[in-house]
């Protein structure tokens, strides 16, 4: 039996990978590679001696997902493959809607006919907008201010209403707060295309001296500096983490909502001076106005990943730095 992983050649999907092949699962891979590239799969390959079997298809594809499920032992799913970027979502809602909310809806409806119903869904800690205290519990009410935070909102309405339709499902939805870092290999990690939006690939990229300086949204916030804090998280962390959702998914009937963070908040100027000790490197910087949107501060109540799945986050900031900057400086263009 198999866990098929959608966007598996992703940032997050391809630590997955490797961590479930550590753990002896089978692993196949479904991605379209619009936002990755074939060769994580050879990277994957050396970190673990196994290649994983790999299909180049869209979620929008019925056929195509009915193809690898009838080809295929699949015993559950877990499902990264969607768009992310938050500021695209706003000019191109459409697109943002197709793929991850009707791509979703296709992948469910395959599961349903071939009668996969374990999945593991890959959600956001924006579905809790601004939360009004924190830290942030999954209880805590939802609500979205882009279109991208509103197609994970609409996956966690749709997965319940299926549930409830159906009490033979085993549904985790994963609220990541901010994935950052890569595997200590340095084979793979994250590679934004163009401007990176967020703040570790920024920093990064003016580390390796392809931008000049970081520019900080804001020091007006009431935080420990003025700057933005959110709750930073080990890539590799996050992968164990699936680990653990998806035993207890095999094992367990229901709907569960769990946060995947480390329970603390660093502002952006501690994220930044964290970086510069592991690079080694000054990372100048200049305050900018805040970007819209931005809410001052977010971070994880992580009680329920620990209580309910025995996960708790092991790396701290200075670790996810250097993970990062190992794998970053290998990709000086
Ligand atoms: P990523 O872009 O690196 O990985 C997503 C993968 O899905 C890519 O390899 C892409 O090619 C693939 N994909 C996209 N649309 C597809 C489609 N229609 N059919 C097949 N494959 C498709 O992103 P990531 O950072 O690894 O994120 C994985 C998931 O986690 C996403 O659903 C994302 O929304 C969610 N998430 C990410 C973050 C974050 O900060 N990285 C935070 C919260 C939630
Ligand atoms: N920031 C800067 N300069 C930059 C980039 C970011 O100052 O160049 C600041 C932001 O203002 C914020 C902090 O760094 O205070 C983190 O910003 P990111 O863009 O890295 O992350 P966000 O918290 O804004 O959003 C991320 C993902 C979303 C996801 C959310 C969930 O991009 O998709 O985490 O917690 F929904």
């Amino acid at each position: 039996m198999a866990i098929l992983v959608t966007g598996g050649t992703g940032f997050i999907g391809s630590h997955t990978v490797v961590e479930l092949i550590k753990e002896n699962f089978e692993v196949v891979i479904l991605d379209n590679l619009y936002n990755s590239n074939i060769e994580v799969l050879d990277k994957i390959e050396t970190i673990t001696n196994i290649r994983p079997k790999f299909y180049k298809a869209d979620i929008l594809d019925k056929e195509a997902l009915r193809k690898i499920f009838s080809e295929n032992k699949i015993e559950a799913v877990i499902h990264y493959a969607g768009y992310k970027a938050v500021g695209e979502s706003v000019e191109k809602p459409i697109l943002y809607y197709e793929n991850n909310v009707t791509g979703s809806l296709n992948l469910y409806e395959v599961m349903s006919e071939f009668n996969v119903k374990t999945l593991v869904f890959s959600s956001s800690a924006t579905v809790y907008g601004d939360p009004a205290k924190l830290p942030i519990k999954e209880d805590f009410p939802l609500s979205t201010t882009n279109p991208y935070g509103t197609t994970k909102l609409f996956n966690e309405r749709i997965l319940e209403d299926i549930y409830v339709s159906d009490n033979n499902w085993s549904i985790m939805i994963l609220r990541y707060f901010n994935p950052i870092g890569a595997h200590k290999s340095g084979l793979i990690g994250e590679t934004p295309n163009g401007i990176p939006n967020n703040l570790v690939p920024y920093i990064a990229q003016v580390a390796t001296g392809e931008r000049e300086f970081l520019r900080v949204w804001g020091n007006d916030f009431n935080t420990v500096d003025g700057t933005g804090v959110r709750d930073y998280i080990h890539v590799v962390d996050l992968a164990l983490g699936h680990i653990k959702a998806i035993q207890y998914a095999l094992s367990h009937k229901g709907v569960e909502k769990v946060n995947l963070g480390t329970g603390n908040g660093y502002s952006v100027l501690q994220v930044r001076e964290a970086f510069e000790k592991a690079c080694g490197k000054k990372i100048p910087y200049k305050i900018m106005d805040r970007r819209p949107g931005d809410i001052a501060e977010c971070y994880a109540d992580t009680t329920k990943a620990y209580e309910l799945l025995g996960w708790k986050a092991k790396f701290g900031i200075d670790e996810m730095c250097q993970d990062g900057w190992n794998f970053s400086k290998n990709i000086i263009k």
